[in-house]
């Protein structure tokens, strides 16, 4: 039942909904094969609805059975095709009543009502509740929901406050009116980890982390991380919570993060459960943002939804800026921006650099579950800073409660946005909303001159035209500067620029000597920057800059320089670089978690983003042997001090998943690498065995699998763990990211014929293709082999779960880079995957794209 010709969904076609929905009662009777659901909706026509109202109703519906159909009590026959039903309506107000039948076993899409190891749970975001009952699946049509839930398990739990709760059934009401992709239903055999918090007005609310029995004693740290959200959200926003109950459940079979359902929040069991013994320390940095990103949903996508999915920035951009807020509070700002647009570089630049380039809110698509993207979510976060940057903290505050009055119980739009800011704050944002209308990066260069007493800083912005954006108009670029004299003290405290045309200069008079620029500091704007500062001007900043990003930054710049120049010219290791960056590591008035950043490495997939700017196309197996003897070479200049930076960062007190003790694990970690390179692996193998945390358990075992000495550890660790599915997960992963280049697609493989593996589980299909992907030397090894090998798993995945098939397919967006060999490999397994019958709309929409 697909469509021959996938339909193409436009944004300036948005029509309202003829009818409002004033009230849905869902009855549902579980069975694994065999749900039955029944609605009792009311309809009224829609006084906002411009025309007469149409005597006929569209309903969505997918995969569902029909079983009766009435409107006002009287039985119908709806016209059914694979999207919906169409059928008759009265002029005025009615009453649709429908019996439905679903098989959530069966469904291994995980969207809709489906099952997880025995117990039931849904995903309606984007278009999912169209699985579980006919209904007007659209976001700017907000209902308010009363559920009844019979099955024969313990918890029965769906959206709001429960008002019945018998032996085997379940009544819910939500008081607040929403949008259907917000609806969510559990079922099951569930413990609950309980807590309570009383919000700023001093109400009381209930809380809960729903989880498997055995998996009670990973639930302490998601609950604080919870009560740490709910507390900032009204310290920072003023935002209280609303019902008297908040429920999280973790599901294993997931296919993203996390769901901000209503007052019942559903997440990926591995953006939830976290312990000391099973969960690095990253793992616990990432699940308190997930749950504080979900918990900030409840105003910035729920009292406030999107009107049309076109939209979903305004809450995704809107809710990771806010998430990164509160990262920013609870632990380092700085390494927290640092460690952000190292992701946004490789990430949503490779994205706005290629095929699949769109703007922050795209202006059509075919399935809105591949725009749940970098570009949405990271680059709309950024055009969020930039707004605070621009106006300010203060009016940024203020806009935001005008927001939240103005629009509360609305399903709003990017416009009613940027009008909150427009009237606030008196500014004109007519220019500025090209952020979220133009895809592409747009490339920032600067020019810097000094006479007398004054400096010019002149700037060019440019953006390469894409098929999404074939003439990008200049836009406005918040620039952070600051200026720094020649004997490091500064000239100039951060001020902000705001470029608003093609070419711009900047004058700073009064100066007393020739300063050092720098220049976008904090990463003012998601722009790709192009500075001609001399390497010792950056080993000024990098001494000397008060700005903690820009000094990061040039010793970013340095080591880039160097590895490039490695690559294309065989150069050797910068000895200047080297330096610089032992001075920083070894400088002890720094934190340990600074430190560490400052001898990150560009990762391979970055300089392949760089050499393919400069008009070259990167090579895999050089960019790899590059990083490999930059990190021989760095071994050597650190000799001196590696072991002795190692015992002065060990932590001995007891683990603790905080900013500090994280820092000194990963600078700790980092010397752990030069040495292991050195001593045959004996450190690390001590670390190992040492352990009493997974952090340092895996990273130990990560480097001797990567130093070809982790056999006998790879056995015990999957022994030890065999039982647990989120650790084992890390097992399946790193043996393909430590993998050498030309094993890793064999390695891939041999995982896959493990007997834990399994592709209709995403988080282990992730661990496996996930790594083998991000395994840039690896991935486009010359062989092709893993080209083929993924190809062939998206070709078996996409029937069962087109979802998690079509995201993975952005392995191939980078295809046009790489030199004509690759790209004909890379095409032909492009094209054998499109060629396949009844391939998914997800999967033919992203290839179409890719391919160009
Ligand atoms: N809305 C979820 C979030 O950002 C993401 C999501 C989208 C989850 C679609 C499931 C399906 O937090
Ligand atoms: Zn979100």
């Amino acid at each position: 039942m697909r469509d021959a010709a996938p339909k193409t969904i436009y944004l300036s076609d948005y029509t309202p909904y003829p009818w409002t929905v004033d009230s849905v009662d869902l009855h549902f009777t579980l069975d694994p094969h065999a749900t039955r659901v029944r609605s009792l909706i009311r309809f009224a026509p829609n006084p906002a609805f411009t025309g007469e109202t149409p005597n006929t109703m569209f309903l969505h519906g997918e995969q569902i059975k029909l079983i009766s159909a009435q409107i006002e009590g009287t039985a119908i026959n709806p016209d059914l095709t694979g999207e919906g039903l169409t059928c008759a309506v009265p002029g005025g107000p009615f009453t649709w009543e429908s019996e439905v039948e679903i098989d959530p076993a069966n469904n291994t899409a995980l969207e809709g009502l489906y099952m997880s190891n025995g117990m039931y749970c849904t995903q309606c975001e984007a278009e999912g509740f169209r699985k579980i009952t006919f209904y007007p699946d659209r976001p700017d049509v907000m209902s308010v929901f009363t559920v009844t839930v019979e099955g024969p398990h313990p918890v029965l739990l769906s959206n709001g406050n429960p008002v019945v709760t018998e032996n085997h059934l379940a009544k819910w009401h939500d008081p607040w009116p929403k949008p259907a992709y917000l609806f969510a239903l559990v079922a099951g055999d569930l413990v609950a980890h309980s807590d309570s918090f009383t919000t700023m007005s001093g109400r009381h609310v209930d809380l809960n982390l729903y989880v498997r029995p055995g998996d009670e004693g990973k639930c302490a740290f998601g609950m604080q991380a919870l009560k740490a959200s709910m507390k900032w959200d009204e310290d920072v926003y003023g935002r209280e919570y609303d019902l008297d109950l908040f429920n999280i459940v973790a599901v294993d079979d997931f296919n993203m993060g996390a769901m901000e359902n209503k007052g019942l929040n559903i997440f990926n069991s591995s953006a939830v459960l976290a312990s000391p013994e099973t969960s690095t320390d990253l793992n616990f940095e990432r699940i308190e943002a997930i749950i504080a990103h979900e918990y900030f949903h409840n105003w910035t996508g729920n009292r406030i939804t999107c009107r049309d999915w076109f939209q979903l920035c305004l809450k995704e951009g809107l809710t990771v800026y806010r998430d990164s807020q509160f990262t920013s509070d609870m632990r380092s700002a700085p390494v927290k921006r640092i460690s952000d647009v190292i992701d946004l570089r490789g990430r949503q630049f490779a994205e706005d650099q290629g095929p699949l380039a769109h703007p922050v809110r795209p202006e059509s698509f075919q399935e809105i579950n591949n725009f749940y993207t970098a570009t949405v979510y990271e680059k709309g976060a950024e055009v969020i800073g930039m707004l605070k940057t621009l106006v300010g903290d203060e009016a940024y505050y203020k806009a935001l409660d005008l927001y939240f009055t103005r629009h509360d119980g609305d399903a709003a739009t990017i416009e009613d946005w940027l009008k909150v800011f427009e009237e606030s704050t008196g500014r004109d944002l007519a220019q500025f909303k090209r952020w979220y209308s133009q895809a592409g990066t747009p490339r920032l260069s600067v020019e810097h001159s000094f006479e007398l007493d004054t400096l010019t800083l002149t700037f060019t912005q440019h953006t390469p035209p894409s098929a999404a954006t074939p003439d990008p108009q200049p836009q406005v670029i918040p620039i952070a500067v600051g200026l720094i004299y020649p004997d490091g003290t500064e000239a100039l405290e951060t001020r902000v620029l705001e470029m608003t045309k093609a070419t711009q200069s900047f004058r700073f008079t009064g100066l007393e000597d020739e300063p050092v620029p720098s220049i976008l500091r904090g990463f003012s704007a998601p722009v790709v920057l192009t500075h001609d500062l001399s390497d010792a001007d950056r080993a000024h900043l990098l001494a000397h800059d008060t700005d903690p990003f820009n000094r990061w930054e040039q010793g970013r710049m340095l080591a880039r320089k160097s590895l490039l120049a490695m690559i294309t010219e065989g150069a050797d290791p910068d000895p200047a670089y080297l330096a610089g960056i032992h001075k920083v590591a070894t400088d002890t008035t720094l934190d340990p978690a600074t430190r560490a950043l400052m001898l990150d490495m560009p990762s391979e997939a970055e300089l392949a983003t760089v050499l393919h700017e400069a008009g070259t196309a990167p090579d895999p197996a050089a960019i790899y042997a590059a990083r490999e003897a930059m990190a021989e070479a760095r071994a050597d200049a650190f000799a001196d001090v590696a072991a002795d930076i190692y015992a002065a960062n060990t932590v001995t007190e007891a683990y603790q998943p905080n900013a500090d003790q994280a820092g000194r694990r990963v600078l700790g970690n980092a010397m752990l690498a030069m040495i292991t390179r050195r001593d045959d692996g004996a450190q690390a193998a001590a670390q190992y065995d040492g352990a009493d945390n997974m952090n340092q358990q895996l990273v130990a075992l990560a480097l001797l699998v990567g130093a070809g000495k982790g056999d006998e550890k790879l056995q015990a660790f999957e022994k030890q763990w065999q039982d647990d599915r989120l650790v084992m997960d890390k097992w399946f992963g790193l043996q393909v990211s430590k993998a050498k280049p030309e094993d890793a697609a064999a390695t891939a493989r041999r995982l896959t014929e493990h007997p834990a593996f399994t592709h209709t589980n995403p988080n282990r299909f992730r661990a496996v293709f996930g790594a083998l992907v991000m395994h840039h030397a690896g991935f486009h090894h010359a062989s092709g082999d893993a080209y083929t090998l993924l190809a062939d798993w998206l070709i078996t995945l996409d029937p069962l779960n087109p979802q998690t098939t079509a995201r993975m397919c952005s392995a191939f967006q980078t295809w046009k880079r790489y030199d004509s060999d690759q790209q004909a490999k890379m095409l032909a397994e492009i094209t054998r995957i499109l060629a396949t019958p009844n391939l998914s709309r997800d999967t033919t929409e992203m290839l179409t794209r890719i391919k160009g």
